[in-house]
């Protein structure tokens, strides 16, 4: 298990906002949905978990940059540091009742992510990772699924809601490729939570385009630490700047990353 005093903070600053996300959890006329475009809805439940962790993490380090999905930039006075914060990860299957959704906290110091924490607090599940740590479901150690064999993988990818699709041309037949090779495909709607099944081998591989930063900073070194595979969706490192990922095992992200990048 990770014991270090950063973790200890972050688990602390998730814990008290998730206690939020659970209140709200189903209060769905009492949280001031708004659109932010098409398909894609905030609401107060995400606004004050932002808060919580903003005020929490900013207590307990001071000084340190923010990039929050609702707030925006907030520099701070070190330079060194950046909290990359998705309150709640999954707004859409929050405002439906489905109970998959997450708090991802994302550290990045002198621009290499350092630790990452994914917390769906509707069923407790904590997956954390420390550079050189390891990676952790609960107190499980996590480690990325053997599986090499793509027609017996299963898959998970990120469909572009109704305002992103334009965004995503090759969307269509890039799922048509990969449901042609793979065992079978899967879309669950939290990002943050889906890298962190790669890293628990619940799914063998998983891409998607069109993310932002705050989705992405924590699963990343939680798949790294599980010994996953993971890169931007062109094959690179640019995963933070591109908002594209392909992950999985050795064998699987390299198979994924050809279907993806192949398809026409
Ligand atoms: C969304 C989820 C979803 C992904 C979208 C994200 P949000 O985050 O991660 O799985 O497909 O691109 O925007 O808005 O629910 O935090
Ligand atoms: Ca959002
Ligand atoms: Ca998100
Ligand atoms: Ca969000």
């Amino acid at each position: 298990m990770i014991r270090s005093a950063l973790m200890n903070v972050m688990k602390a600053a998730a814990v008290k906002a998730g206690r939020g996300l659970k209140r709200d959890f189903g209060e769905v006329e009492n949280l001031q949905v708004s659109v932010k475009g098409p398909g894609d809805f905030v609401t107060l439940a995400d606004r004050r978990a932002e808060n919580v962790l903003f005020e929490e993490l900013s207590k307990a380090r001071p000084g340190y940059g923010f990039v929050l999905e609702e707030g925006g930039i907030v520099e701070g006075a070190d330079k060194t540091h950046t909290w990359y914060i998705d309150p709640l990860d999954g707004t859409t299957n929050f405002l439906h009742g489905l109970p998959l959704f997450a708090i991802s906290i994302g550290l990045a110091r002198e621009g290499q992510i350092v630790a990452g924490l994914v917390y769906n607090p509707a069923n407790d599940d904590l997956f954390i990772a420390e550079k050189g740590q390891g990676a952790y479901y609960n107190n499980r150690r996590l480690r990325v699924a053997a599986r090499r064999d793509m027609a017996d993988a299963l898959i998970g990818c990120g469909i572009p809601h109704i305002g992103k699709l334009k965004d995503h041309p090759r969307f269509m037949a890039e799922c048509a490729a990969v449901m042609k090779r793979a065992g079978n495909l899967r879309r669950l709607g939290a990002a943050a939570l889906d890298l962190c099944f790669v890293a628990s081998a619940s799914y063998d591989g998983f891409w998607e385009r069109n993310l932002k930063p705050w989705d992405i900073a924590a699963g990343i070194i939680i798949i790294k630490e599980a010994g996953g595979f993971v890169t931007d969706a062109d094959g690179g490192p640019d995963m933070l700047a591109k908002g594209s990922v392909c992950a999985g095992n050795d064998a699987i992200h390299r198979q994924l990353l050809e279907l993806v990048r192949s398809a026409a």
